[in-house]
């Protein structure tokens, strides 16, 4: 039988249908997340991994190159691995596509709504008992309809809060490596845009594009002065795509208007600044985090490695140049 280490909580159905084709070893990530360090030195001789996190480090592929066959995401986004350097060393490396997209996407769209019409501050203004006079002037914020909502990488969850975003009457540029077919951008009413004019006539600049060499610190003080001064940068991919000490001095010289991130450059760990802000909405990198969505996203996970090992089958391939 083959070994599977399994690193994220698996349900008692997701345990049997591993358990009936591989031996598997379960590290509960959501009890305790292991760094890479510590699957180094625990976890030999697996011929797969399942995966929640950064835990594959080019040191646990160098010393396992010659057992280990896959590496099966939970996760749409597969920054976590050197796909390169698991590709050379033939390694499989799969994710879980498309069934996260439409809980990202509402995500995206409560974050927006919650820094246009400050929310949280109003939230936590109340629990605090401070309400006590007319509200009138309180709290005043922004509309959505007819505000421009820019939309940095154009993927399918991008799509998804394109869809949204008509039904709010948000008029949608997007910027992407390659351009969407008349037919779609038609279909999600969204005009291709330079980033350039993107960021100059955006209202909300929602970052939806994956982290690679082209996106990292793609927001940085030079593009968050192309924005408007009275703009909020939302972003729900990964946080190095922020150069957070930039965007903190932004914020500070009120070059934009506010944020609201649920992925942050170093997370855990959050900006102290961020964090006193009243401008910012922030949330703990839980765009998929639904029942549903994360029960499908393991089983999806488990799916990928069993169906490779067992049928060759490769939906959700990321790197098919290993074969
Ligand atoms: C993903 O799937 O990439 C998400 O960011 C993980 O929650």
């Amino acid at each position: 039988m083959k070994k599977i280490f399994v690193h994220c909580f698996l349900n008692e159905e997701q345990k049997q249908y591993l358990e009936n084709n591989f031996y598997i070893k379960v590290h509960n990530a959501n009890e305790m997340v292991l760094s890479p360090q510590s699957l180094l030195e625990r976890a030999s001789g697996y011929e797969g991994i399942i995966c929640q996190g950064n835990l594959v480090s080019n040191k646990y592929i160098e010393k396992n190159k010659n057992v280990l066959k896959v590496i099966s995401n939970v996760s749409v986004g597969y920054d976590n691995v050197d796909i390169e350097f698991a590709t050379d060393n033939k390694i499989a490396v799969f994710n879980t596509p498309y069934i996260l997209d439409d809980a990202v996407a509402d995500l995206t769209l409560g974050i927006i709504i919650a820094v246009a019409r400050k929310i949280c501050a109003g939230n936590n203004y109340v629990k605090a008992g401070k309400w006590k006079k007319n509200s009138w002037p309180l709290f005043l914020g922004d509309n959505l309809k007819n505000e421009v909502l820019g939309i940095i990488g154009m993927g399918n969850i991008g799509k998804k809060v394109a869809e949204r975003a008509k039904g709010f009457k948000l008029k949608v540029l997007y910027h992407n490596r390659n351009r969407l077919c008349f037919n779609e951008e038609k279909k999600f009413s969204a005009d291709f845009a330079s980033l350039k004019f993107l960021l100059n006539n955006s209202k909300y600049v929602l970052l939806s594009a994956p982290l690679n060499k082209q996106t990292e610190h793609l927001m940085n003080k030079k593009t968050f002065s192309m924005m408007r001064k009275d703009a909020f940068i939302i972003n729900i991919a990964r946080g190095k795509i922020i150069k957070e000490e930039d965007l903190v001095q932004a914020l500070e010289d009120k070059v934009i208007a506010g944020a609201g991130l649920d992925v942050f450059e170093f997370e855990p760990v959050v900006n102290n600044k961020l964090m006193s802000m009243s401008n910012t909405v922030l949330m703990p990198h839980a765009g998929s985090a639904t029942f549903t969505t994360r029960n499908e996203m393991v089983k999806l996970a488990c799916k990928n490695i069993n169906d490779y090992f067992l049928y060759n089958n490769t939906n959700n391939l990321i790197n098919k140049m290993c074969l």
